[in-house]
């Protein structure tokens, strides 16, 4: 049977990580957004993006801190619930914040029991430690990510720029510029494959580097400034709706000015308020003339005020 022709269109169908792996498979890119409340939840949405990752980034473009490493999972937990409830269908994956998974295995099998529990999300990212040449600490993120898969929640790995660990990296700077950093990240994301990632981020990478290892990654790859060989694409919120205006990276493109436009509209309502054209007749609400008759005298000037006498 044909549908009428004003039907609504067909509600997609949540996206599962299956239906990622699915995606990889057919080479239908897949596109993934940060959001980190209801409102930007609910933009993703109508977007139709399939990922919306509620990233510790919140730390500079929603808390203004100078970098994600004070953001706190209490904090991170309240903006995942807010965006979950602005989502149906992307699936929702909550950023473990600085210091949630770091100390032991326990503690990050808890933190991420609290995103999938307290804030419903399907999933947590996890960075991989950054420190070069340092490959006991990575063993150990490898290791959280291994004991939360088996926990039972999906787990997306996040290599080569972590800003949880850009200052052991030496600032916000691309990862694999030489063979020997190459061959790190490289390592680095097969490990995090090898543990059960049901996906994995590659930040800030060259795409040369980027399509090398691409031909071992099994799982999806959503890449950030990583080049174009990636299932899959990231730009933070902010940045890709011009949000933000402090460090932007050359990789995030910008495809609208909304700061502007929001500073435009409050300069306007700031305007007109001073001159006194803001409210006018369409904002206010209406009274009968006898009941602003009645009102009048019980509070005209000089007159005893009983409000018994008002309310009879
Ligand atoms: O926190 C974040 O926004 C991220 C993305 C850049 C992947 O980790």
């Amino acid at each position: 049977m044909s549908k009428a022709p004003d039907a609504p269109p067909d509600a997609r169908a949540p996206v599962t990580v299956r239906r990622l792996a699915e995606m990889k498979r057919a080479g239908e890119p897949i596109v993934m957004v940060t959001a980190y409340d209801y409102p930007s939840a609910q933009v993703a949405e109508v977007a139709d993006v399939d990922v919306v990752l509620v990233g510790d980034s919140a730390a500079n473009t929603v808390l203004g801190y100078e970098s994600t490493i004070p953001i706190s999972l209490d904090e991170m937990l309240m903006l995942a619930k807010a965006a979950r409830r602005g989502l149906r269908t992307p699936l929702l994956v909550g950023d473990l914040p600085f210091g949630s998974y770091q100390s032991s295995d326990k503690q990050a099998v808890k933190s991420a029991t609290r995103f999938v529990k307290e804030a419903g999300c399907a999933a947590v990212k996890i960075e991989i430690a950054g420190v070069s040449g340092r490959l006991s600490d990575k063993r150990e993120s490898v290791g959280r990510a291994r004991a939360i898969v088996a926990a039972g929640m999906p787990v997306m790995g996040h290599v080569g720029l972590t800003p949880q660990s850009s200052a052991a990296l030496g600032g916000y700077r691309a990862q694999g510029r030489t063979a020997r950093e190459a061959v790190q990240v490289a390592d680095d994301a097969l490990a995090l494959q090898e543990a059960g990632c049901f996906a994995i981020v590659f930040e800030a990478i060259p795409n040369r580097v980027t399509e090398a290892i691409m031909e071992r990654m099994e799982i999806p790859v959503i890449g950030i400034g990583a080049g174009d060989a990636t299932d899959g694409q990231v730009l933070v919120f902010h940045d890709l709706l011009g949000i933000y205006e402090g460090h932007v990276p050359r990789f995030a493109k910008r495809y609208a000015s909304v700061k502007q436009a929001m500073v435009e509209g409050v300069r306007a309502y700031a305007a007109e308020v001073r001159e006194r054209r803001f409210p006018a007749d369409e904002h206010t609400y209406g009274i009968a003339p006898e009941e602003l008759e009645r009102f009048r005298e019980v509070i005209s000037p000089g007159k005893a005020w009983d409000i018994a006498d008002a309310m009879s």
